[in-house]
């Protein structure tokens, strides 16, 4: 029955789903519920902010000040902003680590007992032009006892200690994705009533696909198995989509069927997206829905973080298709011996 399409009634909002699910975990407390609202929360609060940006602009004319009194800001400020106020009030969090911050983020919760990793506004180049953005989070259990300073330990942890972890989309509707390891569950918010409620359960990825989503603009900086893999896609005569925001990307990858890479450049030898608060929470919620992640070579998740800021290269989506994309790398390695 667990697994039936239609085990959970339509109009299931995101609050009885997560009440239902919280008896999955042994002793449950009911935190990691609270700390799935209250990111539920600012993300209502920031889709409210990016819907409202073009009017921002216009009313910006008149001055610097939003209508709260506030300076104007950029959106992935203010969306920081939002995210840390709605973790720390919310009182689960202990620290946080924010791609818009350069050091771990005390929020002054000693005694709790999560971390959260974040990219408070994933895709900030399409902000300005009315295309879809995100925001991804991880959300870990600190290691050191609470009460005390938290540390690095707590926060450079691989991606398979996980507890939990999401994205929203703010596209043509709002969504909130989230697991616990259970599967991958989709929300969609619906403004007039101020609810997510309930519209993809038990997301499957299709084991192939005929899409591949990398930056092209790159191609010649590519190293030579990501040139081999793209004619490969090319002659199978897939089909390429990319928007330039990763969650957005991925999002339509994962429920049609197909693969997104940002592989190593001359610019960037390391890739562009961070392990900790972009491609881990990406993985988890990959392999969730059947599919698979890795830097070309190993699984995310495995990964040992060394620093907050990591870059990794990042290989996300339908199993078949990242596998093949990890042959032209093997290869290479044999290429070399
Ligand atoms: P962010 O806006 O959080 O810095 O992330 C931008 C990322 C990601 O969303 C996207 O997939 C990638 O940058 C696009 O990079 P390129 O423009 O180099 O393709
Ligand atoms: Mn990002
Ligand atoms: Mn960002």
């Amino acid at each position: 029955m667990e697994n039936h399409p239609l085990a959970l009634p339509v109009g299931t909002t995101l609050d009885r789903f997560i009440k239902l699910k919280q008896d999955d975990f042994d002793f449950a407390t009911g935190e990691l519920s609270q700390l799935l609202r209250d990111i539920a929360l600012a993300g209502k609060i920031v889709n409210r902010e990016i819907s409202r940006s073009g009017l921002m602009n216009i009313e910006g004319a008149f001055g610097s000040q939003n209508v709260q009194g506030e300076e104007q800001q950029k959106l992935d400020v203010i969306a920081n902003i939002r995210f840390k106020r709605a973790l720390k009030y919310g009182g689960e969090v202990c620290a946080i680590v924010s791609e818009e911050d350069e050091g771990i983020i005390d929020l002054n919760n000693p005694n709790s007992k999560y971390i959260v990793a974040i990219d408070p506004l994933d895709g900030s180049s399409n902000i300005d032009v009315n295309v879809s953005i995100g925001t991804i989070f991880s959300i870990y259990h600190r290691i050191s006892e609470p009460g005390g300073e938290v540390t690095m330990e707590d926060v450079l942890q691989p991606g398979i200690n996980q507890v939990a972890a999401g994205y929203l989309l703010y596209g043509s509707s709002n969504m909130l994705v989230y697991t616990t390891g259970k599967g991958a569950t989709g929300f969609t918010y619906e403004p007039s009533l101020g609810e997510y409620f309930l519209s993809h359960q038990k997301i499957t990825a299709p084991e192939g696909g005929n899409i591949y989503s990398i930056n092209e603009g790159s191609y010649l900086s590519f190293e030579k198995p990501m040139v081999q893999f793209v004619e490969w896609c090319k002659e199978q005569k897939l089909t390429a989509r990319y928007i330039g925001s990763l969650v957005a990307d991925f999002h339509r990858n994962m429920l049609k069927g197909g693969i997104y890479i940002y592989p190593k450049t001359e610019k960037s030898p390391n890739g562009k997206l961070r392990l900790l608060y972009e491609c881990n929470a990406l993985a988890f919620i990959m392999e969730q829905a059947g599919g698979k992640a890795s830097d070309g070579h190993q699984r995310i998740m495995e990964i040992k973080p060394t620093e907050l800021h990591q870059r990794v290269p990042f290989y996300v989506g339908s199993k078949a298709l990242v596998e093949k994309a990890e042959s032209f790398e093997r290869d290479k390695a044999v290429d070399l011996a």
